[in-house]
């Protein structure tokens, strides 16, 4: 999957990942066209999507907590879409590549980005703007509220037209037999508030919020069936009573898709634990800001087919590449490789032929290649694994591990930078009090392959307070 809404990726793009993608036998491309940063598909009969719902202000750095509030003044110069000829000739690109097109239009939550062309579509009345970098949604152990809806109505006919609108067009350009409706993360705290939903629960007898979303989620189901196609959403869509018909995308840990196969939904498993390719791959003061980590060892443990599942109802595994923190196409190269390589073997491989030291000399010979050719790539398994504690005395202490065999963590406390005759680590370190901070090198066979990791002792503090 790649998520095009939170930064445009050029059609050009697309291609060149698709062409990435084939390399390594990855057959499906899950297109996530819209979303609250932006609606990247043109729908002929709905124009303001793309005119208004595909622009939004320009920011640098991480812009998605831009301290900058947008005025309506400022121009909106950053997005894109891709018409409709555009997307045949990408449908067309992929065909020839044995690479099918799933297209997602996620609603009715993540659609501040239509919501803000068509404000009829919200049940909250008010100014609606396609996200701005301003946080608007509240996340919290265990829920989210939004701060701003960002909904669609579920009370609304104007919304079962809208959708209908939108799956016509989207039938006729993609062929494949699945469309992807979304259903994720839809907060209905403004739903909760809404005379047209307590209306629409009287009517309807919905006992809550999530019978609402479900009442919801079999309307676009039926909608989608009427242009020919089957339904898939992302696993929230259970919650709300689906029809046995609906399709699961499993992205929260495993358990909705083993769940979802039980009452036997056909599963595509893309578990956040082990497929989320834009969480953070390695020591996180060299990687970009992400809220989450996954290593490569960890994305090579996933498994399509869990326990308890009958593999019948497995349609495959998919990694997803959410783009809110990746802004360019380089950038995406270097966290979907190698981690890619890791969940092409997991849905490819019979699980006991998966050996991971095997494996890791496969990967640097793909790096050799990606070398060659010029295309991006992360080296971070081979830098240390860093990680502290207190002991009884409540000593900090340093601890050091590898993602793989065969590489030696030499490091210092004296503000110099290591070298392969600095203290080599072999055991958990006690820091004194008057160390500043602690630079960590990798080396194999004499020559450094890590980069220097540089962690101030207050970093350290808090690594051993989370443990
Ligand atoms: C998702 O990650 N919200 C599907």
């Amino acid at each position: 999957m790649l998520d095009v809404s939170r930064h445009f990726f050029t059609k050009a793009e697309v291609k060149k990942f698709m062409d990435d993608m084939v390399r390594f036998k990855f057959n499906l491309l899950h297109l996530h066209l819209t979303d609250d940063e932006g609606w990247r598909i043109e729908i002929k009969s709905l124009p303001k999507l793309t005119s208004v719902g595909a622009w939004r202000i320009e920011r640098n750095g991480k812009w998605s907590n831009s301290p900058k509030a947008a005025d309506d003044s400022e121009p909106k110069t950053y997005g894109g879409f891709y018409t409709h000829e555009d997307i045949k000739d990408l449908v067309q690109y992929g065909k020839e590549r044995f690479v099918t097109i799933l297209p997602e239009i996620d609603v009715p939550g993540h659609s501040l980005a239509a919501v803000a062309a068509y404000p009829q579509l919200s049940a909250t009345p008010g100014e609606h703007k396609v996200y701005q970098g301003i946080p608007f949604m509240n996340w919290f152990a265990g829920g989210f509220a939004a701060i701003v809806d960002n909904s669609i109505s579920p009370a609304n006919e104007f919304s079962y037209e809208f959708v209908d609108k939108v799956m016509t067009e989207v039938a006729q350009l993609f062929p494949f037999e699945y469309i992807h409706m979304g259903g994720d993360e839809c907060a209905k705290n403004f739903w909760e508030k809404s005379p047209e939903v307590k209306a629409l629960m009287a009517r309807e007898g919905l006992k809550n919020m999530n019978e609402v979303e479900g009442y919801f989620v079999k309307r676009v189901e039926k909608i989608i069936q009427s242009k020919g196609k089957k339904m898939i959403g992302w696993d929230e869509i259970l919650e709300g009573g689906v029809s046995p018909s609906a399709n699961v995308m499993s992205w929260r840990g495993v358990k909705g898709g083993i769940e979802a196969a039980k009452s036997k939904h056909q599963v595509v498993m893309s578990p956040s634990t082990f497929a989320y390719v834009d969480f953070v791959q390695g020591e996180p003061t060299l990687e970009g800001p992400v809220y989450a980590s996954l290593r490569l060892n960890k994305t090579y443990q996933f498994d399509p087919v869990q326990e308890g599942m009958d593999p019948k109802y497995v349609l495959g595994g998919q990694a997803n590449m959410w783009s809110e923190q990746i802004a360019n196409y380089r950038y995406q190269q270097y966290m979907m490789w190698p981690r890619g390589l890791a969940i092409a073997e997991s849905v490819w491989s019979p699980k006991e032929k998966k050996d991971w030291n095997g494996f890791i000399k496969r990967v640097e010979n793909q790096f050799d290649r990606w070398d060659l050719s010029g295309d991006r790539y992360a080296k971070s398994v081979y830098d240390a694994i860093v990680s502290a504690s207190k002991d009884e005395k409540g000593n900090l202490v340093l601890h050091i591990a590898s993602e793989i065999e065969g590489v030696d963590h030499y490091y210092s406390i004296d503000e110099s930078a290591p070298d392969n005759f600095y203290p080599k680590y072999s055991k958990p370190v006690v820091i004194k009090d008057d160390v500043q901070s602690v630079r960590i090198i990798s080396y194999r066979n004499g020559k450094q392959i890590g980069r220097q990791i540089n962690l101030p002792v207050t970093e350290l503090k808090k690594r051993a307070e989370k443990k």
